[in-house]
């Protein structure tokens, strides 16, 4: 085979995962060090996912990428700080069967081919930058035979999105915002794996796969220009929050995740309203989903449902096991009824929608 006709080739399939103590706020723009800690669950990877496959050829004459079938630009920093970070780590690459032999300087001259898919809607508030750039990185990692743990990796992926860094992880994660000024600090942890509470049933109910107007970046900056209850949330709120949830998750304590996560969930989403314009993420649909599960928990005497909405319409909503989440699909349903049902998995709920269980 001519030296110019082999590519090597690497797939990665990445979950995304949702904040249950959100970030939202950066105290540095660049390398994406936020202004609190943050604690994440991990979705199945079956569900809500990312596919990446990225390649390399010396018949490649640029990087290239495209997201779900669409060529987008690398030009960005945050892609382009991710390909400097992976590829000033690459080893040597080795494919006897194909004669193929890459060592690590040639890196700086081989281009890269990305593909990137989505299985569930991009810029919609079910964190595809997460799922995305935690996919981007690992994939790299694996073409490149980069040798470092997932929590150096974590710090790389955070600067394509800042969620990323949590979604390398399975189970519960908490991203540690670090003091260090360079960022090596801020970098993720596994706080239990996904066997840990195996009970849990988590639910994404679609209410709108519309792309949102505000992106979590431009959000999230907006809010730190001009919040006052920013400020107090990242100072005197979370801290002590983070550490009630490490709490509960440690001890399975469903009372305390839906108490903590509710709270965070709708003290986030009063940020975004005590932001200059205001942004509102959520919509009539997810506050009738809010009232119910209110209703539901408040009725039960004891909570059956936690619910987290991040950066857009959509209920991600968390059932204390397989009983409780079949009544709430059930539940759902009544009060959300189909429009149309070409397929069984999709239902409306508001103006667009797909019901999926992951978990
Ligand atoms: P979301 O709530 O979906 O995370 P964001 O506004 O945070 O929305 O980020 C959306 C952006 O993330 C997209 O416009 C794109 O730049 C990036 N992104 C999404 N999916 C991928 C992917 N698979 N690979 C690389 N980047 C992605
Ligand atoms: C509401 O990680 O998407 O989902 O770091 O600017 O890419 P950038 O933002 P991003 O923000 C996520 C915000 C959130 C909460 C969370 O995931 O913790
Ligand atoms: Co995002």
């Amino acid at each position: 085979m001519a030296a110019e006709k082999w590519v090597f080739m690497v797939t990665a399939q990445t979950p995304t995962n949702i904040a249950v103590i959100k970030y939202w706020g950066k105290r540095d723009e660049v390398r994406i060090l936020p202004v609190n800690d943050s604690i994440s669950v991990t979705l199945d990877p079956d569900h809500l996912c990312t596919v990446t496959t990225v390649s390399v050829s010396p018949a490649f004459d640029r990087d290239r990428m495209w997201l779900n079938g669409k060529e987008i630009s690398l030009s960005g920093s945050r892609y382009q700080n991710c390909l400097r970070e992976i590829r000033s780590r690459a080893g040597d690459v080795e494919d006897k069967e194909k004669g193929i032999k890459i060592v690590k300087k040639d890196w700086e001259k081989l281009n890269l081919h990305i593909a990137s898919h989505n299985n569930f809607p991009t810029a919609a508030g079910l964190a595809s930058s997460a799922a995305g750039f935690a996919c981007l990185v690992f994939s790299l990692a694996k073409l490149m035979n980069v040798d470092e743990d997932l929590s150096h990796l974590s710090a790389i992926a955070r600067q394509g999105s800042g969620s990323a860094c949590r979604s390398l992880f399975g189970g519960f994660v908490k991203w540690k915002m670090g003091s260090r000024e360079d960022g090596s600090d801020s970098v993720a942890v596994q706080l239990e794996d996904e066997k840990h509470w195996h009970e849990l049933v988590i639910i994404i109910a679609v209410v709108s796969s519309q792309q949102k107007e505000t992106s979590s970046t431009s959000g999230m900056r907006e809010s730190v220009e001009t919040s006052l209850l920013l400020q107090h949330r990242a100072k005197e709120v979370v801290p002590k929050r983070v550490l009630q949830m490490e709490e509960a998750i440690k001890n399975r304590d469903f009372a305390s995740l839906t108490q903590l996560s509710c709270a965070d969930s709708n003290q986030f989403h009063a940020v975004c309203l005590d932001t200059s314009p205001p942004i509102f993420y959520m919509n009539d649909t997810s506050h009738r989903i809010i009232s119910l599960v209110e209703k539901w928990n408040r009725s039960e005497g004891t909570p059956q449902v936690a619910y987290t909405f991040d950066a857009g319409p959509n209920a991600v909503l968390i059932a204390r096991n397989r009983k409780v989440a079949v009544q709430l699909l059930q539940g759902l349903l009544y009060y959300f009824p189909p429009k149309s049902d070409t397929d069984m998995r999709s239902y409306v709920v508001g103006d667009t929608s797909i019901l999926k269980e992951a978990g």
